[in-house]
């Protein structure tokens, strides 16, 4: 295949979709990926009547052996995007130790071993972009989601020290708040609490954090490895003293 190849997980909404379609529009054949079949062949089936280069398959991230017969079937891999994840609410004194391993299954050990295979095909100059969270650095009230998407950062982090010399790049999106089911999954006054302590008070859209992922993604960004570019309309900046 002439054009690139970028793998997408968590593809079937969302920030996934969003950067399906951005990566189409860069010139990739874009390899969608979702848990969730229906969404994926509904949406899938949109993009290729709309003349997208898209194939979808329906599986889990954690699942290996399915991941690398996948990996196996590609003609090539250029880009992998570790979007997938799992998120719920919850005070700490409640977090349930079994909620705990399943969100790390996914959120951390699903990145590893999507990644793992992808490095088995990829060749020189292939990147990995890891969808972590503003949420890593702290928050109130979903201390596995931090821990996890602290995870996925420390995975970006060693990943492309252990990749640099193969010349795979590694980087990794935190986002801010970000307008998906994910973010509706919270009640209106929980959502309205979070976007009141936004600097810009908004809640940003999945296309801004697809053109972060763009960048990383692109073949012209070179020699730039175990970054995190957090794009959270400036919450991460801290609190103001003035
Ligand atoms: N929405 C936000 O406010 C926000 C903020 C910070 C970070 N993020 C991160 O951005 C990424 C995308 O989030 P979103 O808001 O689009 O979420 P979303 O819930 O809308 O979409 C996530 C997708 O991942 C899929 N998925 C879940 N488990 C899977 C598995 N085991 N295998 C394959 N697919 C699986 C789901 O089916 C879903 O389609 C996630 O990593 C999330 O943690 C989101």
């Amino acid at each position: 295949m002439n054009k690139e190849v970028a793998l997408v997980t968590g593809a079937g909404r969302g920030i996934g979709l969003a950067t399906t379609q951005r990566l189409l529009d860069d010139g990739f054949h874009v390899v969608m990926v979702d848990l969730n079949a229906e969404p994926l062949a509904t949406n899938a089936a949109a993009l290729l009547e709309a003349g997208g280069s898209v194939e979808h398959h329906a599986i889990s991230i954690t699942d290996r052996a399915a991941v690398s017969a996948l990996i196996a079937s590609l003609p090539r891999l250029d880009v992998l995007v570790n979007n997938a994840a799992v998120f719920w609410d919850g005070k700490f004194d409640d977090v349930c130790e079994d909620d705990f391993k399943k969100m790390y299954e996914v959120n951390v050990i699903g990145a590893f071993v999507m990644a793992q295979e992808a490095i088995k095909v990829m060749k020189r100059g292939a990147r990995i972009v890891n969808v972590a969270s503003r949420a890593y650095l702290a928050g109130y009230a979903h201390s596995p989601y931090i821990t996890s998407k602290a995870g996925a950062v420390g995975l970006t982090r060693g990943m492309a020290f252990d990749l640099a010399e193969r010349g795979i790049f590694v980087n990794a999106i935190a986002p801010g708040l970000i307008e998906t089911d994910m973010f509706r999954s919270l009640t209106p006054e929980r959502q309205q609490e979070l976007i009141a302590k936004q600097p810009t008070k908004e809640v940003g859209q999945p296309e801004d954090i697809a053109n972060g992922i763009a960048f990383f993604a692109s073949p012209r960004t070179r020699n730039v490895t175990g970054q995190i570019l957090t794009l959270d309309g400036g919450r991460s900046m801290g609190i103001s003293i003035y």
